[in-house]
C-alpha cells in the first residue's frame, strides 16, 4: 500500500549533530567543496560540540543524514555557517528548513541580527539567502589570517 504524506513527513527531521554524524557529515561537506580536510577531523568535531552542541543541526532522512547547519553567537552577532544539503536532496526546502530552526534558537539566545559568510561566484547560496530575506552586501571584504578565507 502507497505510504500516506504523514508517514513520509515523519523520516525527515532536524536534530542535534551527535558525534556518530561525524563522517557523513564530514562527506557532505566534501561533496559541496565546503570543507579544507583539516576542518574535518573527529578533533574538529570534537572541540565544536563543547562550544555549542545546541547550535550543530542536521536534517536526517530515514535515519541518513543530508543536511547541515551550524549557527555562531557572540554575544552581538548571530552567524550562520556550514549550510550544506547532499547535492541529491537539493532544491527540498532543506536549506531553508535548516536556516529557520537555528535562526529560531539563535534568536533564542539573543541574537536579533543574522549574517553568513558567502564566496562571491556562489550563485545558489546567494540565491537561497535572498529567497529568505537577507540582502547581499557587495560591498563588504573579509580579511583573514592562518590559512583559507572560509
Ligand atoms: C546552497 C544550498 C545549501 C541550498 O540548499 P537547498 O536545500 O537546495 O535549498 P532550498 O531547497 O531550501 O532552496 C530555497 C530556495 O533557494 C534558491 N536556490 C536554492 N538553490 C539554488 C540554485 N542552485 N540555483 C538558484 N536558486 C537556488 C531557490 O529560490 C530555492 O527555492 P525553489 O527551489 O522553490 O526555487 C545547497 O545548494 C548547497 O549545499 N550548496 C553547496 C554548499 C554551499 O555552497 N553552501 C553555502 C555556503 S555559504
Amino acid at each position: 500500500m502507497a505510504k500516506r504524506p504523514q508517514q513520509l513527513l515523519s523520516r525527515a527531521k532536524i536534530r542535534e549533530f551527535i558525534m556518530k554524524d561525524y563522517k557523513e557529515v564530514a562527506e557532505i561537506w566534501e561533496k559541496v567543496g565546503l570543507a579544507a580536510k583539516s576542518e574535518s577531523t573527529k578533533d574538529v568535531f570534537i572541540e565544536q560540540q563543547k562550544v555549542a552542541k545546541d547550535l550543530f543541526l542536521v536534517y536526517e532522512i530515514d535515519k541518513k543524514v543530508v543536511g547541515t547547519v551550524i549557527g555562531g553567537w557572540d554575544g552581538w552577532r548571530a552567524w550562520i555557517y556550514r549550510i550544506a544539503v547532499d547535492p541529491k536532496h537539493q532544491r527540498n526546502g532543506i536549506a531553508s528548513k535548516l536556516i529557520a530552526e537555528v535562526t529560531r534558537r539563535l534568536s533564542a539566545k539573543g541574537g536579533k541580527k543574522f549574517r553568513a559568510l558567502i564566496v562571491s561566484d556562489n550563485t545558489a547560496s546567494k540565491s537561497m539567502f535572498k529567497s529568505l530575506g537577507f540582502s547581499i552586501h557587495e560591498n563588504i571584504l573579509m580579511v583573514a589570517k592562518n590559512g583559507d578565507c572560509c
